[in-house]
């Protein structure tokens, strides 16, 4: 049976945050999260957009100032939830920016790798400790079938330069959308370390016509973007549905990457997605880690791990796997 928004359990009693929830799948996201119960915080770089879509939705919401292009604004953010909140249940990663008319952010870093990943590494390293204790608290991690053209490695003059943004913008936004599935990965690795009650769990939502294709794409690919949605995407209330899943369904592991089942992973049901091999590479996890946390100034703090061992590896009902997140 496919799994849709009839599957999530009563949220109600739970705090969930969603990155760019002004529009496209982080809207829904909201939305669907704030009409099962949980009280949801609007996390938009545009308040005035983020209060429209409160009243909107309904519920339970607040909305909160976030830009990510800011490090400064992170931190505000941060410091506002652990001011109102005294935890988090659900952390989802979704805001994003493709191709946009400027290529850095304010801390000078390429702004997809910026705001796509740094940003929300620095969020996540800041609210970490308002989840670990948390039973059941996840992280959520939007990614994009855009992280198989994510080539190049990651370095400070990579994250630093436009200069390769602009001559391959694409592959910026899919190198940024790699740093993602790469820190959801080794995020879990950590978590099941310290034998912290989070999980962390990545998703991609498939195609789907929302702003984030109002990007300054080259013409010569309009055409192709064009045809290629008209035929493959699906809508935004659709495409939220492996992030609902990521953040709702018990069934669903730590480590786990879901997408739609469909049409090359573009539309359809949530369910186990496919990766690149350079995404499940751990070295490659540690060293865009240890980057991330010398050009953002975060430093994770883990809870020290538990002296005794861990329970048994378990079949996961959703993968058939036994075994550990790669
Ligand atoms: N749509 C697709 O086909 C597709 C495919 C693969 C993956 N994805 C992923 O799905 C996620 C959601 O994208 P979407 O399709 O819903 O795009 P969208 O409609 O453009 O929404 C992106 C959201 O991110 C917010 N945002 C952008 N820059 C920000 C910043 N500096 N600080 C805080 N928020 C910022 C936007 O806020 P504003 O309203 O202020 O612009 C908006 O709310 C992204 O992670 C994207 O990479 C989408």
């Amino acid at each position: 049976m496919n799994w849709s928004v009839a599957h999530i359990p009563d949220q109600a009693g739970r705090i969930a945050l969603v990155t760019g929830a002004s529009g496209g799948v982080g809207r829904e996201t909201a939305r669907v999260l704030a009409a099962r119960g949980a009280h949801v915080v609007l996390a938009c770089r545009n308040a005035e957009r983020g209060r429209a879509v409160a009243s909107w939705i309904g519920g339970s919401t607040e909305v909160l100032e976030l830009d990510l292009a800011s490090l400064d604004s992170v931190r505000r953010a941060a410091g506002r939830v652990r001011d109102r909140h005294g935890r988090l249940d659900l952390l989802v990663n979704n805001a994003a920016v493709m191709l946009p008319p400027h290529r850095h952010t304010h801390d000078g870093f390429e702004v997809h790798l910026g705001v796509n990943h740094l940003g929300h590494f620095a969020l996540t390293g800041l609210l970490l400790d308002l989840m670990t204790g948390v039973a059941g608290s996840r992280v959520v991690t939007v990614s994009s079938l855009a992280h198989r053209v994510g080539l190049g490695s990651f370095s400070t003059d990579r994250a630093r330069s436009a200069s390769g943004a602009a001559a391959a913008p694409v592959t910026a936004y899919g190198r940024s959308k790699l740093a993602n599935l790469l820190f959801a990965r080794q995020l879990q690795h950590r978590l099941a370390a310290a034998g912290a009650a989070t999980v962390s769990i990545a998703a991609h939502p498939g195609l789907s016509p929302t702003g984030l294709w109002h990007g300054d794409f080259p013409a010569a690919l309009r055409p192709v973007v064009t045809a290629g949605l008209r035929w493959l995407a699906q809508p935004a209330d659709a495409a939220a549905l492996p992030s609902l899943r990521a953040a709702t369904d018990p069934q669903v592991p730590g480590g786990a990457y879901l997408g739609p089942a469909r049409r090359f992973e573009s539309r359809g049901a949530p369910v186990p997605a496919s990766s690149s091999r350079v995404s499940r590479d751990r070295a490659a996890q540690v060293r865009l880690w240890d980057l991330s946390e010398e050009l953002t100034g975060v430093r994770y703090a883990f809870p020290a791990a538990p002296a005794t061992a861990g329970p048994p590896a378990q079949v996961c009902p959703v993968t058939g796997r036994t075994g550990r997140t790669p």
